[in-house]
């Protein structure tokens, strides 16, 4: 009787709502939380802060492959140094993006992801978790919402968190973004075809939370499988 540890994936587009929605489900089931974006982010970070040069794709492997980053609670330390805010920049977050269009990158971050898989349950949240990472995950949601519910989301976010920010160009940044990372050829933002696609844009968080608990227990889903 082997053990096998459930995992609900959560994708979709930049600002979706998909990190806040992962974070409730999770804690409502006691299981553990994946944000593999902060993964792509610390990369960019670590590229950044080592001066690599961002269109070499194997010495941004090698960043990712060695990055030294524990996560503590809400907080993620990498180098020792508390960099959970800095990561949420927006120029981190658009080489986040270019970056993760290199296979050696995903490659080097696949066994990381699926580290987090453990007991009772993990909640994975980014872009191709239902796809490529947990293929086999039994219940996979693609968050969506309208772009501009999206900026505004994404434009509230900064501001409290002090950094300045724009509705314009945040718009013209996400546009870029999404298209980005849905027409690249290695894991392309898509919607597994398992997925339930739920939009976001009417919808409270709570309302969300729900939803997505609501269709895991409508799956009646055992822990322990033969
Ligand atoms: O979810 P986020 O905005 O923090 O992610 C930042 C970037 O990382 C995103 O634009 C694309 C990339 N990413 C990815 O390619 N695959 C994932 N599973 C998560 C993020």
């Amino acid at each position: 009787m082997a053990t096998f540890i459930p995992v609900i994936t959560i994708d979709g587009p930049t600002a979706s709502g998909k990190g806040t929605i992962a974070h409730r489900v999770a804690t409502a089931l006691g299981w553990s939380v994946l944000d593999s974006g902060a993964l792509y982010r610390l990369t960019a970070l670590g590229v950044q802060q080592h001066g690599v040069d961002a269109s070499d794709e194997l010495a941004v492997a090698r960043i990712a492959a060695q990055l030294d980053v524990s996560f503590q609670g809400g907080r993620i330390f990498m180098d020792g140094q508390d960099v959970g805010c800095l990561i949420r920049q927006e120029q981190v977050g658009n080489l986040a993006s270019r970056i993760a269009a290199y296979l050696p990158l995903r490659q080097a971050l696949l066994d990381r992801q699926r580290a987090f898989r453990v007991a009772p349950g993990l909640v994975a949240d980014g872009r191709d978790m239902g796809t490529v990472v947990f293929p086999d995950a039994p219940l996979k949601i693609f968050l969506v919402a309208d772009v501009r519910a999206r900026a505004e989301r994404r434009c509230k976010q900064l501001k409290e968190k002090g950094f300045s920010a724009n509705l314009p160009d945040l718009l013209k940044d996400m546009r870029t973004r999404d298209e980005r990372d849905r027409s690249r050829v290695n894991a392309p933002l898509i919607a597994a075809a398992d997925a339930h696609t739920v939009d976001s844009s009417d919808l409270t968080i709570g309302e969300t939370v729900k939803l997505v608990l609501d269709l895991w227990s409508g799956l009646g889903f055992q822990a322990t499988r033969a």
